[in-house]
């Protein structure tokens, strides 16, 4: 019989270390160690982040391995995560990927961590799996992007940000609203009590299906300045509808794009990957679209929204079944390019 292969998969391409069993396609065990020290300096700081993933990979494997039952001498390959991200992030999972599978003897996997979230909508959970060629609207805090993915191998980026990536926008927006580091899920808990037109905010002209956030970062940075000036408590005053507005503006910037790339694909196969897909206030307008306008909308569970190595390791398993094995002097690329 025809045996699954089982993959531990890596994850460490920013702040987070992430490692996952999979046996096929099913999740045995999903492990992350956030780490929580950034909020403190509002944002990432690639040199902590390294000495953190130092600390936690070998616990984080460990756990990884416990929860999921089997045995080490059970996993068949190793992937990890190849770029884009910080580098001295990708270094700690690329050497630790080489070292296991060097001891263990067995093959490893070096996966783009873009075109991972995308595929862990191919994650078995009896969930409905998105049929090719189908759209996905990938937003993280390092990229946005709209891809048309042909197969698990082609794809290819329709769409991109010309600035800040949407989740850029979404931290820099609660930076200035004083929220802690990452501000985007701040942003979504507090505009949930907000209205969302209570302000306005300046909208990009941005050409074909690419976008831009930079602008609007600046509108929200002058309207806040302004009104701190007459009133020192806005920020506190108004911090509810102030989310529901700056998260209102973000959202339609991506549907804005979203929408013009389906009418211009024909393409009613619509996913969405990457940390942002974890707004719900992203997830509700996709889904009153697929009511409304019969598309068929693929929304990733949410643990696998954010970075995690169970999307990498499924990434590993579709190159595991092809044989697309990597060499050990396989290298990490900070900006490795889809
Ligand atoms: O994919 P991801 O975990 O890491 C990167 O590869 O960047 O994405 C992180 C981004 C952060 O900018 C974070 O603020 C944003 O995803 N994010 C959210 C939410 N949850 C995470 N943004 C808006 N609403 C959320 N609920
Ligand atoms: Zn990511």
């Amino acid at each position: 019989m025809h045996k699954e292969p089982i993959i531990l998969g890596i994850e460490s391409s920013c702040d987070d270390t992430s490692a996952a069993i999979l046996k096929g396609r099913k999740v045995l065990s999903n492990e992350i160690a956030n780490q929580n020290i950034h909020s403190l300096y509002g944002g990432v700081v690639p040199e902590i982040a390294s000495r953190e993933h130092q600390k936690n990979i070998v616990p984080v494997v460990d756990i990884a391995i416990k929860k999921s039952g089997i045995k080490k001498s059970d996993i068949d390959a190793v992937a990890f995560t190849k770029g884009p991200g910080l580098m001295g992030s990708l270094l700690v999972g690329n050497s630790f990927a080489k070292s296991f599978a060097m001891g263990m003897q067995i093959p490893i996997i070096s996966i783009n961590h873009m075109k991972a979230h995308i595929l862990a909508h191919f994650i078995d959970e009896g969930n409905k799996q998105p049929n090719f060629p189908f759209l996905c609207l990938t937003v993280s805090g390092g990229h946005t992007q709209i891809v048309q993915i042909n197969s698990f191998n082609e794809m290819k980026i329709i769409g991109t940000t010309i600035d800040d990536a949407a989740g850029e926008a979404f931290d820099k927006s609660a930076k200035i609203l004083k929220l802690e580091y990452p501000g985007g899920p701040l942003i979504d808990k507090y505009a949930k009590q907000g209205k969302k037109n209570a302000y306005k905010f300046g909208k990009p002209k941005v050409k074909n299906l690419d976008f831009s956030f930079s602008g609007l970062k600046t509108s929200i940075l002058y309207k806040i300045n302004n009104e701190v000036k007459k009133n020192p408590s806005f920020i506190e005053e108004n911090i509810e509808d102030l989310c529901a507005s700056i998260q209102y503006s973000i959202i339609n910037i991506l549907l804005e794009k979203l929408e013009k790339a389906i009418e211009q694909t024909q393409i009613k196969q619509i996913a969405i990957a990457g940390g942002v897909s974890a707004n719900s206030y992203l997830r509700s307008r996709l889904q009153h679209l697929s009511d409304d306008k019969k598309y068929d909308i693929y929304i990733p569970k949410f643990e696998y929204c954010t970075d995690n190595a169970a999307m990498i390791a499924i990434a590993g398993y579709y190159k595991y079944i092809e044989k697309k094995f990597s060499n050990l002097d396989e290298i990490s690329q900070a900006s490795l390019k889809f």
